[in-house]
């Protein structure tokens, strides 16, 4: 599908001028001139302009060609690795939203979507925020107002996701009904993660007795109280201390009664189906049991689409015809607050799981996007996989070369604000507003800076809690 030139599927001339002058010319971009419009993400090819989904305006001047006001979209066709970074109320959470936003089925028809095939997604939402995605903003809250405005602005209409499915864990305040309840398998979390989970090395005495029950209770789909009652039989233990048996039981006993385990816990084949996006609210987990929650979600989903496309490659490499079980061809798990689930420093479940998720989900046709205010704080082997970045304002010199050392492109090196002089990069990702960024990619020659269009599903960013 190419672009349109539609004035009706147009969107609002919002940027005739901009304060930000770069002075580093655009020696490569990818640039349809058919509607004014720039894509990242994937290097153009004939007139091939689906799978697009719209971010928003390219907010710079630059010497040279200028493309200020160009439309700037984003491919979904690729897995991709995106980081987004900045300060507490920069955007990433918003740009979180317009990304998920582009790639679901809308409720209604949006010219935010250039051709999109709609894509299934989990969001790793740690602050509880993203249930909004399935609501169209409303006039009647105040919050929603300006995004309203906005919205009519930019020629955008109102919309929400069709189809989303929120969970939050066992006790969790609800604000809606139709929340579901997030349980964990005991027997999807590894014996390392069970260790790591109760503070005990593996090679431990409880380490050992946590392995030798997982061992024992293999191929079943069991409880946390089988754990306890296969540890709690003596028979079992001819030659374990009982203190350390004790000390394993006191611990799992204080998790059984947060029920976020249980043997119909989730499955996470069940929210691959209907192109869903499912919204895990995890507000209310302490960190660990996020990072748990996460690690399960990205090995499962590693498994199953591994699985899945090895088998249509064997089938059509012997010609065979490919019956579907209903496993979509690529998913994409978005997490925000990402140093909180996989920090550098500290071994954490889901560290591991996204290493190897990121290493190998891009045959397995899995993206990943990770939002994080210390880019410091987040794993190098998850962040070598970066191929795109969004680049928000960021204020500490730490933060900013992590960020910087990210982008896949070249930075800028002098950019006049105002007409006042910047030649340090530093210096231009500390000056940008809410909703602008540096956006980095392979296909460009240096990272342009981009206005994030408004949201069109209500944005709940706002919230009080
Ligand atoms: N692209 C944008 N357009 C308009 N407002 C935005 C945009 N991005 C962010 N904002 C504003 O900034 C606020 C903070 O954004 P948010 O994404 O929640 O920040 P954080 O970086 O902390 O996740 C939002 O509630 C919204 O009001
Ligand atoms: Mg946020």
């Amino acid at each position: 599908m190419s672009f349109s030139t539609k004035s009706s599927e147009r969107f609002g001339r919002v940027l005739e001028k901009s304060p930000y002058a770069v002075e580093d010319p655009l020696v490569k971009i990818q640039y349809v001139q058919r509607g004014n419009n720039v894509v990242f993400g994937r290097t153009l090819t004939g007139d091939d302009h689906d799978n697009l989904l719209y971010v928003g305006k390219v907010l710079e001047t630059a010497k040279g060609r200028s493309f200020l006001g160009a439309d700037a979209w984003l491919d979904t066709t690729f897995p991709h690795v995106i980081y987004i970074t900045g300060t507490r109320g920069s955007g990433k959470s918003f740009d979180l939203g317009v990304l998920v936003e582009g790639i679901s089925r809308l409720s209604n028809a949006s010219p935010i979507q250039n051709g999109i095939q709609p894509i299934t997604s989990i969001i790793v939402d740690t602050q509880s925020q993203f249930w909004t995605l399935g609501y169209a903003p409303r006039d009647t809250i105040p919050a929603n107002k300006s995004q309203l405005e906005e919205l009519t602005r930019w020629n955008l209409k109102p919309n929400s996701l069709a189809s989303t499915r929120i969970y939050s864990p066992p006790g969790a305040t609800n604000l809606l009904s139709s929340e579901r309840t997030l349980q964990l398998r005991p027997g999807d979390v590894r014996a390392e993660e069970w260790a790591a989970l109760l503070g005990q090395e593996v090679y431990s005495p409880q380490g050992h007795i946590l392995s030798a029950t997982l061992e024992a209770l293999d191929g079943r789909n069991f409880d946390l109280q089988d754990m306890l009652s296969y540890i709690a039989d003596d028979t079992n233990w001819p030659n374990t201390a009982e203190s350390s048996r004790n000390a394993i039981t006191y611990k799992l006993d204080d998790y059984r009664r947060t029920n976020l385990f249980s043997s119909t816990g989730l499955n996470v084949k069940d929210l691959l189906d209907g192109q869903t996006c499912s919204i895990l609210s995890l507000r209310e987990l302490r960190n660990e049991d996020k990072s748990l929650v996460t690690a399960v979600i990205a090995r499962s989903l590693f498994d199953i689409l591994g699985k899945h496309h090895n088998k249509k490659k064997m089938t059509s490499f012997f010609q065979n015809p490919f019956e579907s079980d209903g496993t979509p061809d690529r998913v994409w798990l978005v997490i925000d607050e990402a140093h909180v689930v996989a920090p550098r420093d500290v071994p954490s479940p889901a560290r591991t799981a996204l290493v190897e998720y990121v290493k190998r989900g891009r045959d397995a046709g899995l993206s990943l996007v990770l939002a994080t205010q210390q880019p410091s704080a987040l794993d190098d082997r998850i962040l070598s996989q970066v191929n795109i970045t969004f680049s928000h304002r960021l204020s500490f010199q730490s933060d900013i070369n992590a960020a910087v050392n990210r982008i896949p492109t070249k930075s800028v090196k002098s950019m006049k604000l105002l007409g006042s002089g910047l030649t340090d990069f530093g210096d231009m990702i500390r000056v940008l507003d809410a909703g602008q960024c540096f956006l980095g990619d392979q296909a460009s020659s240096r990272t342009v800076l981009v206005q994030i269009r408004p949201r069109v599903s209500a944005h709940g960013g706002y919230s009080p809690f």
